[in-house]
């Protein structure tokens, strides 16, 4: 919970600097304070995200609150949990689907996956799904992995930051709208559905595990990963954030692994990591 001295020292604070189109009190100082305080009660490093963007998004949501300035707004979080949960769900954004931007998976399956499975010679190959939200991902890469080669129990971990959302992951069902590209023959092989959702077939399941990750904060693995896709998690990161995650995710890939970003990123200096560009959204750590 934020405390409770929040409300004080943003009261303190003087606006200064208003964005376009956010009335008065939406001011720099104000959020300085707003962000400092929230970074310590709920770990959310809003500091790296990108100020101006969210800065933005928190008075939209300030507002739809009722609320007509920052200080407002950390008294409604601080004395309502459901508020709070509101800002977290916005601030961590979970949207997902299975199969997001298909010809990218489908890139995915017919050159990366099988060659990385042919490095592994029939042994499994172990793929990290970071900021994995609701599962989506991890078990759409469990699917292609399944369809390549079933006889091997490949793994991948999904991670997010958020502890709800991998609750969610844990106990998979998806609705139609996650769905919409996994084909009727894919939802038929890989899928029960029940009452209009989905859940993952136990060869899915038993392939897939989720555990917390922060990649902002946290301490990355070495040389683990055969396979990493870090999706639609950095857009909202500065530029210097963006680089301390690819450089950890370079870390954690195993020489030879390969890195899928999201369908409108890139990573601005790949050489400087050490990455190879494969192709576009897929890079590769030497061998
Ligand atoms: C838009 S979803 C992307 C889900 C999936 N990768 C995809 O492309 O469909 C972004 C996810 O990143 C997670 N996230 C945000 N900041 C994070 C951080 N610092 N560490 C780990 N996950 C984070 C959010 O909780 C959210 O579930």
């Amino acid at each position: 919970m934020i405390q409770p001295s929040l409300v004080n020292q943003l009261s303190a604070g003087t606006s200064a600097a208003v964005l376009p189109g956010l009335s008065a009190p939406f001011g720099e100082v104000d959020f300085a304070a707003f962000q400092k305080r929230v970074e310590l009660s709920t770990r959310i490093l809003l500091s790296e995200y990108k100020s101006d963007q969210m800065r933005r998004r928190i008075a939209t949501l300030a507002e739809k609150s009722g609320c007509k300035s920052f200080v407002e707004y950390a008294r409604i979080i601080e004395q309502d949990s459901t508020a709070l949960s509101a800002f977290l769900d916005r601030m961590t954004i979970n949207v997902t689907e299975l199969m997001r931007n298909p010809d990218r998976f489908d890139e995915l399956a017919k050159f990366a996956l099988p060659e990385l499975m042919a490095r592994r010679k029939g042994t499994p190959i172990s793929v990290w799904s970071a900021g994995c939200s609701y599962g989506a991902e991890a078990y759409t890469v469990a699917m292609l992995l399944h369809e390549l080669d079933p006889t091997v129990q490949h793994k991948v971990k999904g991670t997010d930051l958020d502890l709800a959302i991998l609750a969610k992951a844990d106990r998979p069902t998806f609705t139609p709208a996650d769905m919409l590209n996994v084909s009727p023959a894919r939802r038929e092989t890989h899928f029960h559905e029940l009452c209009g959702s989905y859940q993952p077939k136990m060869h899915l399941k038993s392939r897939v595990r989720f555990s917390q990750h922060d990649l902002l904060a946290h301490p990355y693995p070495n040389a683990e990963y055969d396979l990493v896709l870090c999706r639609n998690v950095v857009i909202y990161f500065t530029d210097d954030a963006k680089d301390r995650i690819y450089r950890g995710l370079f870390q954690s890939l195993k020489p030879g692994g390969i890195l899928f970003v999201g369908g409108t990123e890139r990573i601005a200096d790949h050489r400087g990591i050490g990455f190879e560009s494969l192709r576009p959204f897929f890079y590769r750590k030497p061998l």
